[in-house]
């Protein structure tokens, strides 16, 4: 066991330095990407010095491209990053035209992206004289590992991710040492294209409360916007898409499929003003022993509470992602100048502040409750916190989203591991992990389990053999227990789950900032072939 332990510990050491964030707030912000969409594009800073970087993190196999442009509009000049090309072996910098397949500037790349692993990457615009630079660099290193000089440069307000394969992406961080150049409110976007390319996790931009989650929108559109709430970042099998339009809305359970519910008022949604809108995913998680969700979607504008558009799904479908597209019918020409101005993530007053991110176990019974907090990941299989009550105590585990309504609560009890078909699952928001080590329990840890009503374990996940595990950390023992392969596996070093402390100035690094281990070769020679260790 000590060796084990110690064997464990000098992984965990190692991995801390390879896959820890730059540095993680309540500002940054998750987004998936799945499809060549640049449908929803993120507003600037206003100004996007020379000085200031974006950064961002993205965990994808290969093509995951990055757009900054002047305006919403792609066909319009632009720069476009395209990471891990060719099957993950260049990276491009493509000015002007994303028509244009020809990039203005390639270099090599080696194991840039990783489909399991973060991958820390910034962009700047530098002008040194007369001359404009586009660089890509990488983690900690202030020297890009690419760029590109424009001789026509562009003056980039927007913002926006595609990706081939599904993608992950962080974004927004903002440090003592980096303006991210990103806009405070980035709960702001345009929304163009008649493709969902972009998605949201409901848990982090939901409002939630006992009756269930509501999302609140403010919208400004000529053409139809539509909003998709789906179990995956993905528009096949079912979801739930609301249509809003000028004459009313409508609920359809598939792209094709027919209207389920209609509502009809002329002036419904307009292009001269933002409309408040709020959709309602309801449960009745109050009855205990019921099935968690009722399968009651609402939809309702402005501050009244009455329901304009509601249905009771007699088979509830978890929504796990928002995303949002507009509409233009296939006859119509496409006009570049009609898009949709789309706010969403916000509270119930329709400010960004007042969101109840209170962390709740919900009863498991029936479907994954929305805003499940997701913290690990087995092969393909994201792993949902759960907890479950077994031999007098009450213990966090893993819950395989894809086993809905069958698998149980999988939890490390007594050096073996349980599956517990009663459980209860965390919803909440303004969540992180945070890395620690014997028996540390960081500021904001979620209690995740009791022995006789007293607080007796710590929500935490460890990576290990390739997956991302979730246990329990007893403080007093020093050691967090994880379940793996019929096993519990104790480690030293761990991340616990905390709930981020939701001031506008908190920041918090983890650890001290080291030049990028990723990188073999630095300096100002371009021509180099930049290359990550493989894992
Ligand atoms: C892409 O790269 C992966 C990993 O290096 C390799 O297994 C795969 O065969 C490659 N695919 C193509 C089409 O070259
Ligand atoms: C722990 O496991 C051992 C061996 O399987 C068993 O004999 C013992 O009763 C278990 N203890 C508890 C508290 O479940």
């Amino acid at each position: 066991m000590e060796k084990l332990t110690s064997v464990v510990f000098l992984l965990f050491t190692l991995c801390i330095i390879l896959c820890r964030e730059v540095s993680s707030n309540d500002k940054v912000k998750t987004l998936y990407t799945f499809g060549y969409y640049y449908s929803q594009y993120f507003p600037l800073e206003e100004n996007l010095t020379p000085d200031r970087l974006i950064r961002f993190s993205v965990r994808a196999p290969r093509d995951a491209h990055i757009l900054l442009a002047p305006t919403h509009d792609a066909d319009e000049p632009v720069y476009e990053i395209v990471l891990g090309a060719h099957n993950n072996t260049v990276n491009h910098i493509r000015g002007r035209c994303p028509c244009q397949e020809e990039p203005s500037a390639t270099v090599r790349t080696v194991n840039l992206l990783n489909a399991n692993e973060f991958r820390h990457f910034w962009l700047r615009i530098k002008k040194e004289r007369l001359k404009t630079f586009i660089q890509v660099g990488l983690g900690d290193s202030d020297t890009p590992f690419h760029e590109w000089r424009d001789p026509r440069p562009l003056q980039p307000q927007y913002l926006s991710f595609r990706s081939a394969t599904k993608a992950e992406w962080h974004y927004g961080f903002r440090d003592s040492n980096y303006n991210s150049g990103i806009s405070l409110d980035r709960r702001q976007s345009v929304v163009t294209s008649t493709g969902f390319g972009q998605y949201f996790p409901i848990s982090e931009i939901a409002s939630f409360s006992t009756a269930g989650i509501t999302l609140y929108l403010t919208i400004r559109s000529e053409k139809e916007i539509q909003i998709l709430l789906s179990p995956l970042v993905s528009t096949l099998g079912e979801f739930y898409l609301i249509g809003i339009h000028e004459n009313g809305a409508y609920l359809k359970k598939r792209l094709l499929g027919v209207n389920i519910a209609t509502y009809k008022q002329s002036k419904f949604l307009t292009k001269y003003e933002r409309s408040r809108f709020w959709i309602e995913l309801s449960n009745a998680s109050h009855k205990i022993s019921s099935i968690l969700s009722d399968g009651m979607i609402t939809l309702g504008k402005g501050t009244s509470l009455s329901a304009l558009l509601q249905w009771r799904d007699p088979h509830p479908i978890t929504a796990q992602y928002l995303s949002f597209a507009m509409y233009q019918p296939t006859n119509e020409d496409y006009d570049p100048s009609v898009y949709s101005d789309v706010q969403y993530g916000l509270g119930p007053d329709y400010t960004i502040s007042s969101q109840d991110c209170t962390p709740r176990w919900r009863e498991a019974a029936g479907i994954l409750p929305s805003g499940a907090v997701h913290g690990g990941r087995y092969n393909e299989h994201e792993l949902f916190v759960c907890r479950a009550h077994y031999n007098g105590e009450a213990i966090p585990g893993n819950y395989i989203a894809e086993d809905e309504n069958r698998g149980g609560c999988y939890i490390a009890h007594n050096f073996s591991v349980q599956e517990i078909h009663r459980f209860e699952v965390l919803t909440g928001c303004c969540l992180k992990w945070v890395s620690a080590s014997l028996g540390h329990v960081p500021e904001g840890a979620i209690v995740g389990g009791y022995k006789n009503n007293t607080p007796k374990y710590y929500i935490v996940r460890v990576k290990h053999e390739g997956v991302l595990i979730i246990g329990g950390l007893v403080p007093e023992e020093r050691i967090a227990h994880v379940p793996f392969k019929g096993q519990q596996l104790p480690f030293t070093n761990y991340e616990v789950l905390v709930q981020a402390i939701r001031t506008e100035t908190s920041t918090i690094v983890t650890g001290n900032r080291k030049p990028s281990p990723f990188l073999v070769e630095t300096g100002s020679n371009l021509e180099s072939t930049v290359e990550l260790s493989k894992t």
